[in-house]
């Protein structure tokens, strides 16, 4: 399988080219700094730059060319409303048309678990962040794509153990950036499942478990 991911140098990025490479799959990782390439590298994937902010629908459309799926898991960390609003918004949504227009037709978008932040009195620019995360999932489920959106709860970096909790609706918590990976690398070569949201925690089932029950449902 050829995958496309946007935001491969980061955290769940990193991760999931690592596990698709050793599946066997053509990763093609997108990054917007010049050193990020030799992060992306080192994962076996191909690195290739690109923009979500600078780049328009038609420029990342020709990068997606021949490619079987998109993983989407950029995002601005933090680093201002504005920033969030361009990359984690309208990003999404020129990263899924631009899927649309090249004809690649799996697109998995890493999202955020509705329940985040919200005992923590966590701010404007959180809850900002919050309807983005949402109306960039709204975007994509108009789309005609295949897509699947994950819903991870909060991102720990702990060293994965291989088991989740997966469900279109569970209980808020922690989950292992490996965990994150896993699920999608599973998802990604489980045809059965597409058109779903995700939630996503660490917990006791194994992921290939996880994912196969989502298909029986
Ligand atoms: N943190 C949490 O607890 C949490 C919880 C649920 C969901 N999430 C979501 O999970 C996703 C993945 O998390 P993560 O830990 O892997 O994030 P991460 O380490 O910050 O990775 C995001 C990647 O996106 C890239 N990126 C940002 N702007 C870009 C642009 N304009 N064009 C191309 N690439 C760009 C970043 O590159 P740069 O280094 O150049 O910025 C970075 O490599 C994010 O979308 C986040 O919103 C996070």
């Amino acid at each position: 399988m050829r995958v496309f991911q946007i935001g491969a140098a980061g955290g769940v990025g990193q991760r999931l080219s690592a596990l698709l490479v050793a599946r066997g799959d053509e990763v093609t990782g997108m990054h917007r700094r010049p050193e990020q390439a030799a992060v992306i590298e080192a994962t076996g994937a191909t690195a290739v730059t690109g923009d979500l902010v600078a780049d328009d629908v038609a420029t990342l459309a020709e990068r997606l060319a021949g490619q079987d799926a998109v993983v989407f898991s950029a995002g601005a960390h933090g680093t201002g409303t504005d920033a969030t609003t361009k990359i984690d918004g309208e990003g999404l949504r020129k990263a899924a048309d631009a899927a649309v227009q090249a004809g690649v037709r799996t697109f998995v978008l890493v999202s955020v678990f509705p329940d985040a932040g919200r005992a923590a009195g966590a701010g404007d620019a959180f809850e900002h962040y919050m309807r983005v995360k949402k109306s960039a999932d709204v975007h994509l489920v108009g789309t005609d794509l295949d897509w699947v959106i994950v819903r991870p709860g909060t991102l720990v970096d702990e060293p994965g153990d291989g088991h989740v909790t997966a469900g279109p609706a569970i209980e808020y918590g922690d989950v292992r950036r490996d965990h994150v990976a896993a699920f999608i690398a599973e998802v990604l070569h489980t045809p059965g499942l597409r058109r779903s949201i995700v939630e996503l925690t660490d917990g006791p089932t194994p992921v290939a478990e996880a994912v196969a029950a989502l298909v029986d449902r």
